[in-house]
């Protein structure tokens, strides 16, 4: 598990350039533990960009971000992103151990877990592009969880798969999450995802800057089936089209 601190958090694109460009606008907020967050808003209001910079892919403009281990020390990170972005000439077994700084015994032992708890353990040989989308998501996912990482960060890891998949997917996660200790900061667009998943949803609107950060108390396994469930996602989900109305109306009324 990790603890990460994003205080006062500022990014602006070309700064000082005529296509200057404020992404993320004094952003905090801390998350520690055994805790799943989902960052959640419109289209281009810098949910990637604001992983991109806890990951340490993208410089930010002005304030603090720092990621440690739960107890001290640097943090491991993992990711999941959108497309699987699987090596195509490696075997799902051999993209697996191509992250893993070291291919002993027990390293091994751990990667033929985690498939397996995606229900791949028969595909160790099968090479990605013998396999559907969905099932490359469940490698990239597998993958991630085997780094044993601190944090792991996923950026829309669902979102290219049909409704069914996604489901089963998300059911995957949470029965893994809940067994592996890890503290997960994972992006969508998706509000009914993010209340199916998370302990709390930290709400980006257009400019980058927070809008709400939302406890979500239900316990878990969560199943959509769940009339709690689906309460608190139509709650969520009118609070978002309160947030874009307001964000909006300043434009429609020029
Ligand atoms: N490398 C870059 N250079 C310049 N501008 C960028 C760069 N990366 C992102 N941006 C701009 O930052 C803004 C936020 O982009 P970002 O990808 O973080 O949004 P997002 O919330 O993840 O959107 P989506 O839901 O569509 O993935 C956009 O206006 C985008 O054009
Ligand atoms: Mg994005």
């Amino acid at each position: 598990m990790a603890v990460l601190t994003v205080k006062d958090l500022c990014k602006t694109f070309g700064a000082g350039t005529a296509r200057s460009n404020r992404v993320l606008d004094h952003i905090s907020f801390d998350v520690s533990g055994q805790v799943f967050v989902a960052i959640v808003g419109p289209s281009g209001c810098g949910k990637s960009t604001l992983l991109n910079i806890i990951s340490g892919v993208e410089d930010h403009t002005s304030g603090d971000v720092s990621v440690t281990r739960d107890g001290g020390g640097p943090a491991r990170l993992g990711y999941v992103f959108q497309d699987p972005r699987l090596l195509p000439w490696r075997s799902v077994h051999r993209n697996m151990m191509y992250v893993q700084d070291s291919a002993d015994e027990a390293t091994r032992a751990r990667v033929e877990r985690y498939l397996d708890m995606v229900g791949l353990a028969a595909y160790g040989d099968y090479f990605p592009g013998q396999l559907s989308g969905g099932m490359q998501q469940r490698v990239g996912i597998a993958r991630a969880f085997a780094v044993e990482p601190d944090l792991l960060i996923m950026d829309e890891p669902f979102s290219h798969l049909d409704a069914i998949t996604a489901r089963g997917l998300r059911a995957q996660l949470q029965a893994i999450w809940a067994q592996s200790r890890k503290t997960v900061v994972f992006v969508t667009h998706d509000v009914v995802e993010a209340v199916e998943l998370s302990d709390r949803i930290i709400v980006l609107q257009p400019g980058g800057r927070i809008f709400e950060d939302i406890p979500i108390d239900l316990p878990r396994p969560r199943r959509q089936s769940d009339p709690a469930v689906a309460m608190l996602q139509a709650e969520v989900l009118a609070r978002l089209e309160r947030m874009t109305a307001a964000v909006t109306a300043p434009a429609r009324s020029m």
